[in-house]
């Protein structure tokens, strides 16, 4: 099992969601963040001073997938996302221990799926 992390800008949260739900992805949980990547350390202000990097709106994508799943749910996730421009998003593979559904008390495969 692994959790799917995607950090993407914010406009492209329903195309993301769009193509999570074509390859049937349908559980998933959303958070308004802010955050900044590579560019952040390079942007200049007038007078062309370093300045520290403004933190942008993004939308964080957390999904819990059996391993199987993790291929189709990264590739619906690039294509929902990219531009093929800087700050496009970035997506983190992260293992998961254990999931369990509260209300029947499964776990592993059968409480994700
Ligand atoms: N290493 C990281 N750790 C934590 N969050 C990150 C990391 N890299 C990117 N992010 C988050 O993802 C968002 C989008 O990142 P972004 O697409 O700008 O990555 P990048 O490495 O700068 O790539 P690019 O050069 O394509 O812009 C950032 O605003 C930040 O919230
Ligand atoms: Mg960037």
């Amino acid at each position: 099992m692994k959790v799917i992390v995607a950090v993407v800008p914010s406009d492209k949260l329903n195309d993301v969601k769009n193509a999570l739900l074509e390859v049937k992805v349908g559980k998933i949980t959303v958070t308004h963040v802010i955050g900044c990547g590579a560019q952040a350390g390079k942007i200049e202000d007038d007078q062309g001073n370093p300045t520290g990097g403004e933190l942008m709106g993004r939308v964080r994508f957390e999904i819990a997938v059996n391993d199987d799943y993790v291929k189709p749910t990264v590739e619906a996730i690039i294509k929902g996302a990219r531009t093929g421009h800087i700050g496009d998003g970035k997506i983190f593979i992260v293992p998961l221990e254990e999931c369990i559904r509260i209300r029947t008390g499964e776990s592993g495969r059968m409480a994700i799926g």
